[in-house]
């Protein structure tokens, strides 16, 4: 018998064409629609980038407006949302917070759709649904943070971009500008990655034509963990731990001879750097600079030149972002729910994809359990015996 030739993890595997993200390990780039996402985060709100990966074309003017006017009329939590969030227990992650409210308003939405056969939803309605989610993550990450410090909801400012308006919900302040930008390179940089765990899962889940919501709900699932999304609030337990700059070679040589995973490093694509950190990167120098924490850049420096000089694994995203979403001021449990608030377009816009060309995905296994034995004393019933071999007659 030949040993089957199983891609474990599915690593190195092509499973489908995408137009929506090009990922090159080779020259460390990653291109959205074909423009390089550091372009596009120096020069474009999210909204244009939501725009750009929903339709394969950055918005004109007139777009953009359109598409800015649909979303802030989508921002406030409505009330039934609320009050399911309200019933997620306080110490519960807020990723599950996030996907129950997803939930909820999937289950909202679909309401008096007659039967499974109706939920796939054609191309205009999933890119009304995709705008509508984008637009209402934002409250409910907001509230989420806010509730669990004992603060009430803050509503919506219909003068303000996504970013700022995001910061305002969050943190009933209006954010300087320099936030502001860093938190807006931020959400584009994590907008879109082809073909990651947590969009896999919903392609998985829309290639069975189930509904746009039910695979958002399952990619929420996916990114939540500490291998994938979660990572980049693991980063910020290591620096906790850590502590401080001249703390990191004890803790280094600690956490490598236990063989732990360092959280913010190392990219199953990238294996000579990730092209997105040097523009989060960057977003994070400025913010030291403008909250004056030299302290964070000593750690963040120390790790990643001692943790590349032992392993030769470089940072991901997750590595400048966490730190980053720290000094902005959001918790350390809210900055995976940031990433769904960003993810969700790149997760719509594959989901859409695929239900443009649709195919069952549904790989194959090798069985390697116990080899068949039976029931002790089981004797077939006549019934079943006559439609064995029924069947057996048609198959022959
Ligand atoms: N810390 C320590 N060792 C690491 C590491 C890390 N962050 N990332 C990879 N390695 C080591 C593994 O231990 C393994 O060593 P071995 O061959 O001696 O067993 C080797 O590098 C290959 O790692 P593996 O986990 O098999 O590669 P992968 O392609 O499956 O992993 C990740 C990719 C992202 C899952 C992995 O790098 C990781 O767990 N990183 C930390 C979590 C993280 O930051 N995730 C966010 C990704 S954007």
């Amino acid at each position: 018998m030949t040993e089957p030739d199983i891609k474990k993890g599915l690593a190195g595997v092509v499973v489908d064409y995408t137009a929506i993200s090009k990922v090159n390990p080779e020259t460390n780039s990653l291109l959205y629609r074909g423009y390089p996402v550091q372009e596009l985060a120096a020069t474009q709100p999210f909204e244009a980038v939501a725009y750009l990966l929903w339709h394969g074309e950055l918005p004109s003017e007139v777009q953009l407006a359109q598409l800015e006017a649909t979303e802030r009329s989508y921002r406030p939590l409505p009330a039934d949302v609320r009050a399911a969030i309200d019933l997620v227990p306080l110490d519960a992650h807020p990723m599950d917070e996030v996907r129950t409210a997803v939930s909820l308003i999937g289950a909202r939405d679909l309401a008096g759709t007659g039967s499974v056969l109706d939920v796939s939803g054609n191309a205009e309605e999933n890119l009304a649904r995709s705008i509508r989610l984008f637009a209402v993550l934002p409250a409910i990450v907001a509230y989420g943070q806010r509730r669990r410090r004992g603060q009430q909801p803050v509503a919506p400012r219909d003068d303000l971009g996504y970013a700022a308006n995001f910061l305002w919900m969050t943190f009933g302040e209006e954010a300087d500008d320099i936030v502001v930008d860093a938190f807006n390179r931020s959400m584009i940089l994590y907008a879109e990655h082809s073909f990651n765990a947590s969009t896999f899962t919903g392609r998985v889940i829309a290639s069975t034509l189930s509904d746009l919501y039910s695979a958002v709900v399952g990619a929420i699932g996916a990114l939540k963990g500490p291998l994938h999304g979660g990572a980049n609030e693991a980063v910020l337990h290591i620096f906790d731990e850590i502590g401080s700059a001249e703390n990191v070679g004890p803790w280094l040589d600690e956490a490598l001879s236990q063989k732990r995973k360092i959280m913010g490093f190392g990219h199953r694509v990238y294996k000579r750097g990730d092209s997105r950190v040097p523009t989060m990167k960057a977003a994070l120098d400025t913010l030291v600079e403008h909250y004056d924490r030299p302290d964070v850049a000593a750690l963040y420096d120390t790790l990643e030149s001692e943790f590349v000089a032992r392993k030769g694994i470089y940072p991901n995203l997750d590595y400048p972002s966490g730190p980053a979403y720290n000094l902005m001021g959001f918790d350390t449990l809210t900055f995976t729910p940031l990433f769904v608030a960003a993810r969700v377009t790149g997760w719509t816009a594959h989901i859409m994809e695929q239900l443009s060309s649709n195919a069952l995905i549904r790989p194959l296994s090798e069985y390697n359990g116990p080899a068949e034995r039976h029931i002790e004393g089981y004797v077939a019933d006549a019934a079943t015996v006559a439609a064995t071999e029924r069947a057996e007659e048609s198959e022959g």
